[in-house]
Order: C-alpha cells, then structure tokens, then sequence
C-alpha cells in the first residue's frame, strides 16, 4: 500500500518502484520504527489527539506487529516503499480506522531521522562494548609480556629495544582515543528529532520533550529543519570507524609481517587461519588480510555519505535514503572485525625466544653502548661515532656487539671496560628506560593499571 497515492491519476511504473524503494534495506530499521510510533502514539494520546481507545488500539497493534516479525510470522518483503510505509499498512490491516491516525503531526522525513538515530545509537553502544572487550584482550596480553623482549622499529629496521606489552600498550592508546571518540559522538547524537514534521514542525500541540525523554534522549532537536536534514551523526560514526580500522589495519599488517616466515614473531591459532588448496605447508593469516582489506570498505562508505550530503539544499531530499546502506556496511564491518581480532589476538601464540634473539642481533643495543660511554664523560656525538665504527666491525664479523672482545671495545675507546656487557644487556637495556610511558616492566605496570582503571570506567566521554 502506499502513503501517498491521493494525488495521482496513473500507477508508478514498476521500475520506478523498485528505484525508489528502500524496504530491502531500511527493514532493518523495523524495532526503531516501532519503538519511535509508540512513543509518538502515546504523545498523540497525552495532548489529547488521539482518544484513548484509539492510543491503546494502536498500541496494541504495533506490539503485535513487533512480536510477529521477531517470531518470523510477518515477513518484512512486500511491495512496501519503505518500512515506515510497511508498519502503517499492517498496522491499519489490523486495527482499522485508528490506523490511519498515528501518522498525526509527523512526516516520515522526521520519523527516518529518528529510526536511523535510535538505530545508530544503538549500534554506537555495542561497538563501543566491542572496542572495550577488545582492549580487555589487549590488556590481559600486555600483562603477561611485561618481560619479553623485542627490538622496537623504526622505517621497519630494528631500533632500540622494547617489550612486547610497551609495543601493545601503543594500540591500547589508540584504542581508547577511538573509545572516547564513540562516546563524544554518542553523547552529540543523543536528541530526538521527532516533532519536525516534514519541515516546519505541525500546528498540533506535540510535546517533544515527552517524546524524546521516553525514547531516552537528552533532549528534542534544536531546528526542524536541521533535524530532517542533519545525517552528522552518521558522517561522524563512519569518521570514527574508518580510524578505528586504520587502527585495526596498522595492527593486522604486524600480525602478517609477525607471522611470516622470515619474521616468525606469532603463531595464529588454527582456529583463526586458514590453508591453501595447493601448497600443503600454508597456513595464512586471512583474518588479519580481512580486517586490513575491510578498512577500504568503511573508508569508501564515509567517502561516499560525505558525497552524498555536499550538495545538497535544505532540508529532505530523497538523496539521502542513500545514507543507510554505507551506514549499515560500516556499523557490521567494524562490528565483525572487531570481534574476529579480538579472538585471533587472545589465541596469538607470542614467540618469546624469536622476539629477544631478534632484539639481540639487531644492534638494538647500540644507543645503550653510546650512553655507557656518554655517562663516562664522553661527548654524545664522539660516542654515536665510535659505536658506530664497533657496528661495522661487528658486521664485518658476523657478531652482535655482546659478543665483540673487550680488547675491540677499548682499543676504540679506553674508557670501555668489563661492565659494558651488563650495560648493553638485553635485560639492562630495557629496564633502565624508565620513561613514563616507556618500556621498563615497572613503567609499563604503572600504564597497564591505568588502563584498566580507564577500562573499568563507563561512559565517560573522555576514556
Ligand atoms: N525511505 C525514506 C528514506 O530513507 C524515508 C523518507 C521518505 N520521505 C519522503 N519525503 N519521501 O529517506
């Protein structure tokens, strides 16, 4: 049935039908849409618009229509425009008359912008909940590898080095940056546009506030108008998402490098791998690619809702029914990678040894070598050179500097003596770096305790 067949004296040509009909998609939005005519209903029935045998007619009749579909009796696949169209026709098949009175004082361009908000709201919350299950995996490994080595890089060659709980802590931070974004724009999406009617507001006496309290809104929207022309919110989502899996990409691109062969850093659980059809001996870290080649998709789905909206005038355009299945691609794209890294990163086998003989063979120590002979008084830039003339000796043997003789060291530089071995220790190295937020275990303990204070902490905006 549709809404609006008054006005014409010929059928809408099939084709037509099918270009403009969002049902396919936007009978997602059927909980929402529900849930918003209630609240509206009950409105009506307060301001005395509707009697109260209509109010609890329609009521009732939107329970029913709720129930059926979530028990899979009402199919969501007529010839429906649009969901709010679908609720409407089936709820007036069902109770008649009073039907037709709940589309009192709303236009569907304020009832779309309330489904799609109350959805995405919801949404925000579960992907919220998935960053921070997923940081609880972050910080539960980060705490069992306080004391493994590995070199830290820089431009991809082996630098200095650190731990593997400092290396993680720096995707806890980013993390919880994209955590507290989620909750910033929640908190900026969280008012009810319902009451804007198509544009302009009604003449009926509505009383937004008690739509958007019951709806669990902060408030009612400031400007009809921006209410049935505003998709911010989702443009924000989709910001915050795309750097969430830029994220996710950055940390899935480590797992493959880590998981290569020549690197051999991790172990994926079989569980989270997958194998070849022809090379017997492969065994790939598909999951981390997934969620590394998705981060195009979210990227394409904002690109594409920003285009959308550039140019388009106040207030509705039909343009904008293009904003939900991005959207809706988006929401489930990070929702799914989210919850697949979460599992793959709590079944990463770490292989400690790897990591520590990779930090010892790759001159990591190097800056450490330099300090020893700065602390004996040596000028900085006399000791980066002499280290630096020991690296090529080094290289020329096939050693790591541990293993260079104390006669190489001191005939460089007489300052050397026995202790340098203990300075430029694996061990040493690391646990002197005391810097707040650096690699020492007891500088890395302090962070880790931070964010699980931070962790524990439920909508604050700011973590
Ligand atoms: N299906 C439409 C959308 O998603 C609902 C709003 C339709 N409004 C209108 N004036 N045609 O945007």
């Amino acid at each position: 049935m549709k809404l609006w067949g008054g006005r014409f004296q010929e059928a809408t040509a099939r084709e037509v039908q099918d270009f403009n009909a969002s049902l396919p998609f936007d009978s997602r939005l059927y909980r929402e849409d529900i849930e918003g005519s209630l609240a509206h209903a009950a409105m009506l029935t307060r301001q005395g618009i509707l009697t109260p045998e209509e109010g609890d007619a329609i009521r009732e009749g939107l329970i029913g229509i709720l129930a059926d579909i979530d028990a899979g009796v009402l199919t969501l696949d007529d010839d429906s425009e649009d969901i709010h169209s679908f609720v409407e026709a089936h709820l007036t098949e069902r109770i008649g008359e009073a039907g037709k009175k709940l589309h009192t004082g709303r236009s569907r361009n304020d009832q779309v912008a309330l489904d799609m908000r109350l959805y995405t709201r919801r949404r925000t919350d579960e992907l919220i909940g998935a960053v921070t299950e997923l940081l609880g995996v972050l910080v539960d490994r980060m705490e069992e590898n306080t004391e493994t080595y590995m070199p830290g890089f820089t431009h991809l060659q082996k630098a200095q080095p650190i731990t593997l709980a400092h290396h993680l802590g720096a995707y806890a931070e980013m993390l919880l940056r994209d955590r507290s974004r989620l909750r910033d724009l929640r908190r900026r999406m969280n008012e009810c546009p319902l009451g804007a009617g198509a544009l302009a507001g009604t003449t009926y006496p509505l009383d937004r506030a008690f739509v958007a309290a019951q709806l669990g809104f902060d408030r009612p929207t400031g400007n009809s108008i921006d209410s049935v022309a505003d998709r911010d919110y989702l443009i924000e989502l989709l910001s915050a998402l795309s750097v969430l899996m830029m994220h996710l990409s950055r940390f899935s691109e480590e797992i493959i490098l880590w998981n290569s062969n020549e690197y051999g850093f991790v172990e994926i659980a079989d569980a989270y791998s997958t194998g070849s059809s022809i090379m017997p001996q492969k065994k790939n870290p598909d999951i981390a690619e997934l969620v590394r080649g998705k981060t195009g998709r979210v990227y394409g789905d904002l690109m594409g809702l920003l285009t959308t909206m550039k140019g388009l005038p106040l207030a509705y355009n039909k343009d904008m029914q293009e904003d939900k299945e991005g959207a809706f691609d988006a929401m489930d794209t990070a929702a799914d990678s989210l919850a697949l890294f979460a599992g793959m990163l709590r079944g990463l086998t770490f292989r400690k040894d790897v990591m520590a003989r990779s930090a010892q063979r790759g001159f990591t120590n190097a800056t450490d070598a330099a300090d020893y002979l700065v602390k004996k008084g040596v000028p900085f830039r006399d000791a980066h050179g002499i280290i630096g003339r020991l690296v090529l000796t080094c290289l020329d043997r096939g050693i790591s500097l541990d293993e260079l003789p104390l006669s190489d060291w001191q005939e460089a530089c007489p300052v050397f003596d026995e202790d340098v071995y203990e300075a430029i220790s694996l061990r040493v190295c690391v646990d002197s770096r005391l810097t707040k937020g650096g690699p020492a275990p007891a500088a890395m303990k302090e962070q880790i305790a931070r964010y699980r204070s931070l962790l524990a902490k439920e909508d604050d905006p700011s973590c």
